[in-house]
Parts: structure tokens; sequence; C-alpha cells
């Protein structure tokens, strides 16, 4: 069974909009696996626009699940979570003017940079993905470069403008699992996911944890967390 990963960064992006302590992502996190949640995401970005150093240590020590840390593959990253210790580390792309994370990591392009990425944080005992678009040669170089994981990019299935884009984009998102899954790759998926369109995605199959987070925590602001992800979870489990 597919299970889910909350990603809770916009609860720190309310905090962050007055800069005080509330609401406390560490509360986000203990309410979330509470409900069901199988693991909790975090992006610690490089201008700390919403996750803090703070947050990753108090997570770190308070998380029951999964603590996955998204981070840019630079030597800063990589040594706060050599000392922090996520169960995984997944590798973005990170531009300071973009909203979200707007791609995939350009494996290819930056091979030697990731690779060396990887291999400290492998010493350090730490699990690896990279969050790549639904693309074979992305994926072998994943691959080559001894990542545990690749996390397949759904946004441009999840924004795809018209019905048939969006199959086109769900037949690239499918192949790539295919791809990964033959390579012994462990595949992650996310970006863009709500609870219309997961049921799509969910239905291909193969893929262990969907990354969610915008429509999680938009819904929990007008429901609440707890039902939130009670939701997702049912629409992961009985896809
Ligand atoms: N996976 C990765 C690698 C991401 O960067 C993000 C966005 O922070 C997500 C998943 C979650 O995307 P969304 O907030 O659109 O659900």
């Amino acid at each position: 069974m597919a299970k889910l990963g909350v990603n809770i960064d916009h609860v720190a992006t309310i905090r962050q909009a007055r800069g005080g302590g509330e609401p406390d992502p560490v509360a986000a996190a203990v309410i979330a696996e509470l409900a069901g949640a199988d693991g909790i995401t975090i992006h610690l970005r490089e201008d700390r626009r919403h996750i803090q150093d703070r947050d990753l240590k108090i997570l770190r020590k308070t998380i029951r699940t999964k603590l996955n840390l998204e981070m840019a593959a630079t030597d800063e990253m990589v040594e706060i979570a050599l000392a922090v210790k996520p169960d995984m580390c997944t590798l973005v792309p990170e531009k300071r003017q973009e909203l979200t994370t707007e791609g995939g990591l350009d494996v290819r392009l930056h091979l030697q940079t990731i690779e060396k990425a990887i291999a400290r944080l492998h010493d350090g005992g730490i699990l690896t993905s990279i969050f790549i678009d639904p693309d074979s040669d992305q994926i072998k170089a994943a691959n080559k470069i001894g990542a545990d994981y690749v996390e397949i990019h759904t946004g441009s299935f999840a924004d795809a403008p018209d019905w048939k884009t969006e199959e086109q984009e769900l037949i690239k998102i499918e192949n790539a699992i295919k791809l990964a899954v033959k390579l012994g790759l462990g595949v992650n998926a996310g970006h863009g996911l709500n609870y219309a369109n997961i049921k799509k995605v969910a239905a291909l199959g193969g893929v262990e944890e969907y990354n969610i987070g915008h429509s999680i925590i938009s819904k929990a602001v007008l429901v609440g967390l707890d039902r939130a992800v009670r939701d997702m979870v049912e629409l992961i489990k009985y896809a």
C-alpha cells in the first residue's frame, strides 16, 4: 500500500508571515502523524523562507514516523543533513525567485555535484532521493550516480491545461515509474497532487510514497489538519 508523506512547509509559511512562533510546524507534524501520515517532509531552503533550522532540529527529535528533508545539493545543506541525520534527503533544484520548486533537478547537467552529495549523505547513513521530471534519461542518470530513490515530479500532470495533455503527462509518469522500478530504484512522487487528481496517479501503482503539501494544508485551514490528512490517507489507501 502506498504511503503519504505530509509536507508541512506551508505551516511555517503562515508562521513566517508574522515572524512569531505560531503556528508551529512541530505541532503540525504531531497531528499529521496521529492522523495517519507515514512521514513528514520539510524543505529547508537557502533563503529560509519557511522552515527554519530550529524546526529541523526539533522535528528530528519529535517525529515518530520518517523525516524526509528536501534540500539543494550544496555543501551547506549536506553539512546540516549530516549533523541532523534525517531518514531521507530528497535533492531538489532551488531558485530564489520561484514560488515553489518549479521543475525536477537536472541530474545530467549537475552530475558530479549531485554524485558527491549522494556519496557524502550515504557515508552518513542517510537514504537519498532525487526530485526529477518523468524523463528516462534523468532516471538513468539518477540510478548511475547511486540514488536510492527518485521522486517523480507530477507538476506537469497536475497543471495540465486540458484532459488530453493530462493524459499525456500521466503516461510519462507511468513510463517513468516503470523504468525506475526496473532499475531497482525506489519511487516517490509529488508536486501539485490534490484530492481530485491523486486517484489517477495512485491507480498507476509502483509508487512507494506520495509527498503532498499545498492541497493538504489548504484544506486544513478550512476543516482542520486531522481531517485533511485522514481524507488523503483514505484516497491513497483505496486507489
Ligand atoms: N515534492 C517536492 C520535491 C517538493 O518540492 C514539493 C513542494 O515543496 C512537494 C513534493 C509538495 O508539493 P505540493 O505542495 O504541491 O503538494
